[in-house]
């Protein structure tokens, strides 16, 4: 908690840095860039950067063993689920799932509630079959469904769903109890709350929003559902060898799993995961409050009870003014704030390490700039 507060304070002062809402890669906690730049010659005085380290040394595998680790505290993580880091993004894992959980004769459940999970999708069909049970994208993507209200089939393969859609800034506020297992892509909303791990069989997450830079992609996977994966497949789409070896049947993307446990780091003296998901409410209600007290001007995209805490969407009345408002925003130091091409308006990408102090300067700057309008 006093790590995010001292980070606030000193953020713009420091370096002239930007408030930067990219929506991944993204801002990175000020703690662990300066922690980076005191290891970043000599790591621990050992006298090489952790990017010149052997992945097979001992001193890298202190690293990687250090972070999954702390994730475990972290999130929990009962012992009968393995913790590996991959590579090819969570793209590369929208083939790998249904290549190695997906049989011949059976089925996989899919819930579409934006463009990646479209993506997922997408890609799952090219392998096997995959059966949509929820889109909305003639809605455009406005809200999620209440899981509870779904009609899942029994035996099918798995069933997946996004936690957190980046683009379109809609979320899942619930879980529920399936009899089927349970695939879950969690890119943008990892560690940003507390959740129950026991609930899914597979999680992955892309690093690049809320754990490091990009590179590598965390996946936890129940050891029963590993089980169903092929005995031999392809080495990189090999969970079982991912498992097996920790994460390195070949080079693993060391700078970015090393950033990962320095953010890991930073969440416990931050205060855990309650602390993090009490901070990311608050921001996130500065930015939606703006929208709800401008009388329509601006309009959010996402649907009241769906609302997303890391991705928070809208609209400005017309594209004049959407300029002006993106101009001005980089004006004073507020970047990245252009909605991702497909949808257009705003988007604010406000993952754990982004300050609240920008919020609360951002959601003045929104009220300012209807007084000018
Ligand atoms: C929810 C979600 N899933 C998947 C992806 C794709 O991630 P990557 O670019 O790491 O493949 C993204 C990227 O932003 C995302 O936000």
């Amino acid at each position: 908690m006093v790590s995010i507060m001292i980070y606030n304070d000193i953020y713009m002062n420091h370096l002239n840095r930007v408030y930067n809402f990219s929506a991944g890669p993204c801002t990175l906690p000020m703690d662990v860039l300066k922690e980076i730049q005191e290891d970043l010659l000599s790591w621990k005085g050992k006298g090489m950067s952790v990017m010149e380290m052997s992945h097979r040394s001992d001193l890298f595998g202190e690293i990687l063993h250090d972070a999954t680790s702390r994730l475990r505290e972290l999130l929990n993580i009962p012992d009968n689920y393995s913790v590996f880091f991959m590579q090819g993004g969570a793209s590369l894992q929208f083939s790998a799932i249904p290549w190695s959980f997906l049989s011949s004769d059976g089925t996989a459940d899919y819930i579409i509630t934006g463009a990646w999970g479209k993506k997922a999708y997408q890609e799952a069909k090219l392998v096997g079959n995959v059966n949509c049970i929820f889109d909305a994208e003639k809605e455009g993507y406005t809200f999620c469904p209440n899981l509870a209200d779904l009609q899942v089939h029994s035996g099918q393969d798995y069933i997946h769903y996004t936690s957190n859609e980046t683009i379109h800034g809609v979320c899942f506020h619930h879980q529920r109890k399936w009899d089927v297992p349970v695939v879950c892509d969690m890119s943008s909303d990892i560690l940003s709350k507390l959740f129950n791990v026991e609930d899914f069989d597979l999680i992955y997450a892309g690093a690049q929003k809320n754990m490091g830079p990009a590179g590598a992609t965390l996946v936890i996977v129940k050891d029963s559902f590993l089980e169903k994966a092929p005995e031999r497949t392809h080495m990189m789409l090999d969970y079982r060898q991912m498992a097996k070896h920790h994460s390195m049947p070949n080079t693993p993307c060391t700078w970015s799993i090393y950033v990962c446990g320095l953010v890991y780091k930073w969440i416990e003296k931050s205060g855990g995961l309650s602390e993090i998901e009490k901070v990311n409410k608050r921001k996130a209600s500065l930015l939606y409050q703006a929208i709800d007290e401008s009388g329509g001007f601006y309009k959010g995209h996402a649907r009241e009870d769906s609302r997303s805490f890391m991705n928070i969407t809208f609209t400005l009345p017309d594209e004049h003014k959407t300029e002006k408002f993106m101009m001005e925003a980089k004006e004073k130091g507020f970047i990245e704030i252009q909605g991702h091409r497909s949808i257009g308006g705003c988007r604010l990408s406000v993952y754990n390490a982004f300050p609240e102090k920008g919020c609360e300067l951002f959601a003045d700057f929104m009220h300012e700039f209807i007084k000018k309008c």
